[in-house]
């Protein structure tokens, strides 16, 4: 029997990539999704990809029938908890919202878990915790001062984790700090698809080659950066997910354990080279202006990703071309992302 492993989150654009990599390993997603950002097509072209189509529990992490329901319902091996709000500005404006969606979601999620005694847990965390520590290369050791409220949320989480495990033996959870996730799965069918005006670089960059927008907006041409724009650590979404079976991996196999862990290759790319290596592999180039800094934003930043390199044996396998030549299969193939099915 394949364990089964529920993900939270997993219609989403990072949870469904996990799904497929999960089921390549050998293990059984059970996605819990309320659907707010995502839709059920994602996870039928998971269908498509590994012949296996992961069961879909439309509900709320918030509700606890819901999870309590599934918890009675089967055996649950770990969790993959993806399910939260991403968007930074809108946490600015509605902080509440972003605090109930993610942060008492996460407490109502631990609770059902408590209950049901499944105490192996993958959290998603980011390198937004991190803040602006004056360094440009983040290392899990480091202060973390994050400056946003997605931020402190997923930072609060963090801390929430570490009291849990100190409190009652058994708990098995890898914190994951995403850097900046990009691309899509090989096949093309499934990717990223913001709903409204695209906030991350790499969506805007498609949606411009597909004509849904008139050109991109560099934000910011004279940060402290060898060619003036912003500068980041992208990681391909399928070496992401590969992360999570190491982590889980990990966890099933070793002694309970808190782990925190940077996802990220250990590269700064800059806003142009990125849309230079994206027009490389669309052959032609894309209306672009440099326009003013985005309120926010700081200059430069990358993982140091020896410690997950160390403790999981994973590292990240695909290269910038790939990050873009995957990106733009999906986008091609999904003008409107799965609205376009
Ligand atoms: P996404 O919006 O595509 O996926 C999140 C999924 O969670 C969506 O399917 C959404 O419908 C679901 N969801 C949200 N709130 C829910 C709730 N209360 N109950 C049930 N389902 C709910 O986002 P993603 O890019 O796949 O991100 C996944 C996780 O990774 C998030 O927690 C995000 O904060 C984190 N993360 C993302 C990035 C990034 O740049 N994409 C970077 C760092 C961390
Ligand atoms: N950028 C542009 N034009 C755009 C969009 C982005 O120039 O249209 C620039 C930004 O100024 C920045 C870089 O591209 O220099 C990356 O910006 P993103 O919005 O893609 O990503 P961020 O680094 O701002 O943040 C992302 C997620 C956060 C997460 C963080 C983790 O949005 O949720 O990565 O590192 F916390």
């Amino acid at each position: 029997m394949n364990p089964t492993i529920l993900v939270t989150g997993g219609a989403g654009y990072i949870g469904a990539h996990a799904c497929v990599t999960l089921i390549a390993a050998g293990f059984t997603p059970l996605v819990l999704d309320n659907l707010c950002n995502s839709s059920a097509e994602s996870l039928r072209r998971v269908g498509r990809i590994t012949g296996v189509e992961p069961r879909l529990i439309v509900a709320d992490i918030r509700d606890a029938q819901a999870l309590d329901a599934l918890f009675a319902a089967q055996p649950v091996a770990a969790v993959m908890h993806f399910a939260g709000l991403k968007a930074v500005g809108e946490s600015t404006r509605d902080p509440l919202r972003y605090h109930d969606n993610n942060v008492a979601g996460s407490i109502g999620l631990l609770q059902a878990m408590q209950r049901a005694a499944v105490r192996t847990l993958i959290f998603s965390s980011s390198a937004t915790v991190y803040g602006e520590p004056g360094f440009e290369q983040f290392r899990e050791d480091m202060r973390c001062d994050p400056v946003n409220p997605y931020g402190r949320g997923k930072w609060m989480i963090e801390q929430m984790l570490g009291d849990l495990a100190a409190s009652e033996a058994g708990w098995r959870i890898a914190a994951l700090r995403y850097f900046n996730p990009v691309g899509a799965h090989a096949s093309g069918l499934i990717g990223e698809d913001p709903r409204g005006a695209p906030d991350n670089l790499m969506p805007a960059i498609t949606q411009v080659a597909v004509g849904r927008l008139p050109k991109l907006r560099v934000f910011g041409g004279d940060w402290p950066t060898p060619d003036g724009s912003g500068v980041r650590d992208y990681i391909h979404v399928m070496d992401l997910a590969e992360g999570h079976v190491a982590a889980l991996r990990h966890l099933l196999a070793h002694d309970p354990t808190l782990l925190t862990l940077n996802l990220g290759s250990g590269h700064g790319i800059s806003v142009l080279q990125m849309l230079r290596a994206f027009e490389q592999v669309l052959g032609r180039a894309l209306p672009c202006e440099i326009v003013a800094r985005r309120p926010g934003d700081i200059a430069a930043y990358w993982a140091d990703p020896t410690l997950a390199a160390n403790v999981l044996g994973w590292r990240t396998q695909r290269d910038l071309h790939a990050m873009c030549r995957d990106a733009w299969r999906w986008q091609q193939a999904n003008p409107r992302g799965y609205a376009s099915a």
